[in-house]
Formats: C-alpha cells, structure tokens, sequence
C-alpha cells in the first residue's frame, strides 16, 4: 500500500514539486496534505499521480503540467502555446502601473501579450486604463481572453504582428512590451523549461535585438505627446535598447534593475 507520504519522499522529484501534483492528483489543499499524509492512495490516484510524475521527469514545466502561474497574485491559466509569465516581468507591470494609476481614460499598449499577464495584470491593477493587447499567434490570443475573462479584466485584444495589429490611426499613453530576446542558436533555447515554450515567444530569430528595432521604431506613430515606452529585454541588453530609444528621439531613457540588480526595464518618453 502506498500512503501519501511515501510519495513525498520518494525523492523523485523534489518535495515541493511532488507536493503540487499531488494537490493536483487529489484536488486538496496544502493543509490537507499536510494533516492526511497517512492516507493510502488508491491505484488509480496513483496512476494519475505517476503520469504526471513521468511528463515533470521528462523535463516538461510545472506550469504547463498544472496549467496555471501565478503572477501579480494572479492565477494565471498557460498552455504551451504561451511563454509562462515570469517573475521578473512583475518590474515591467510595476512601472506601467506607476505611470497609470489614477490616470483617467490612460490608454496602455502590450505588444505580444501571450497569456495576457501583463496587459491583464495593468487593467486589473488601473480599471480607469484603457488597455489593448497584441499578439502574432492566435493560440496565444485565445490563451489572453481566457485568462481576461476569468480574472474579470477588461482588455481589447488584436492579432497581428506588433503595430500591424491595431486600428488605423490608433494612439496611446503608454506602449508595454516583452518581446522575444533571445538570439536565434542560443544554447540556452535547447536546455530546460525553454525546451517546451513557444519558439516564437522565445527568440526573434535573429541577434535578438530585430523585435526591439520594429517596436522602437514604430513607436513614434503610436504615441501620444508626451506618452512612454517601456521594454523589458535581457541581460546585457540594456545599453543596446536604450541606444535604439535614443537614436529614435526619446527623452531620458533609463533601465531599471529587477531585484536581482540585473537591468531588465528600459524606456523612456517622447
Ligand atoms: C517573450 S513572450 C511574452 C509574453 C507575455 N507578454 C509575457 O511577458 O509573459 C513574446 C510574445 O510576443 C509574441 N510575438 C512574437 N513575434 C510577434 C510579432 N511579430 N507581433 C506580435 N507578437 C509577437 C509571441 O507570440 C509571444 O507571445
């Protein structure tokens, strides 16, 4: 017989990670587990629990197992057809809210939305905003609405490729964006949770820099006097994208740190 305990310490996976598919498995909370770890587990529980077991052995991400991230003290809902929201973009939302909150009728851009976290998490955040989110991939935009819907968010979403996706003539206060970084034969796209997540959310196919070049450079047409553009980007390529901003004509371009140290966030205004 094998009682839930036993799975926790097995030592398969790490106790953590085995904890979660097992609240997953059983439907239950961590406190639950934690006072009925005695329990047997039926044979089909098991089997349950082992599927889930063999895909996180196999490397797949604990979020696309469980289909959901956190971020903002949001659940997000991810499929594999997103990149999952990672912590450090909390830093971009951060900023996008600092310049928002309690602007009346305050129009906000997210370029490439994916599972909708950033766009959702500012209109959550600013219910005065107004806020419009893009994204190339139609899997993904379906994944946005979704995730919208559930969290009660109000956010217009369009398909197409970054400006190409908006109504003619279409201007904002703030333009938000995490682009795909990576260049394109980074070993680090073959290794770990990367593996599993979309290429196109990934890599631009290119030095990792091109998405940066298109946004930057379109985003003149879309900016109201005076409005923002903020891009999170990689490690190291902080100078890089504030020289784009600059060559473009914004006006004290900065990058902040995420809390790392690492510089993560840059922008500026028109
Ligand atoms: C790094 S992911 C970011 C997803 C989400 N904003 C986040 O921060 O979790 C980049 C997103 O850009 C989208 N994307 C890639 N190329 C695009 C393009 N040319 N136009 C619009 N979106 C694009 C991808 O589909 C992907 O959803």
């Amino acid at each position: 017989m094998t009682r839930l305990r036993d799975l926790l310490r097995e030592g398969r996976l790490p106790t953590l990670e085995a904890r979660m598919l097992l609240q997953e498995v059983l439907q239950v909370s961590r406190s639950w587990l934690v006072a009925h770890d005695d329990e047997p587990m039926s044979a089909e529980l098991l089997e349950a629990y082992r599927a889930l077991e063999a895909r996180r052995l196999a490397g797949e991400p604990m979020a696309y197992i469980l289909g959901r991230r956190e971020f903002m003290g949001h659940d997000f809902f991810v499929s594999p057809a997103v990149l999952i929201p990672r912590p450090e973009t909390e830093l971009l939302v951060d900023k996008a809210v600092s310049l928002v909150a309690g602007r009346d009728g305050a129009s906000v851009l997210d370029l490439g939305t994916g599972s909708g976290a950033i766009a959702v998490s500012i209109a959550l955040a600013c219910p005065q905003a107004s806020v419009v989110a893009t994204d190339y991939s139609f899997e993904a935009l379906d994944v946005a609405r979704r995730n919208a819907a559930a969290l009660g968010a109000k956010v217009d979403f369009h398909p197409g490729s970054w400006y190409e996706a908006l109504p003619e003539g279409k201007v904002f206060d703030l333009i938000v964006s995490n682009p795909p970084y990576i260049p394109v034969g980074d070993p680090h796209l073959t290794q770990g949770d990367l593996r599993f997540e979309p290429e196109m959310a990934l890599s631009d196919g290119q030095d990792g820099l091109d998405a940066y070049r298109q946004i930057i450079a379109g985003a003149r047409a879309r900016l109201k006097p005076g409005g923002s553009l903020y891009v999170e980007h990689g490690m190291g390529q902080d100078a890089a994208v504030r020289e784009l901003l600059e060559n473009a004509g914004f006006r004290e371009v900065h990058s902040l740190p995420d809390l790392a140290g690492i510089l993560r966030v840059s922008g500026g205004h028109f």
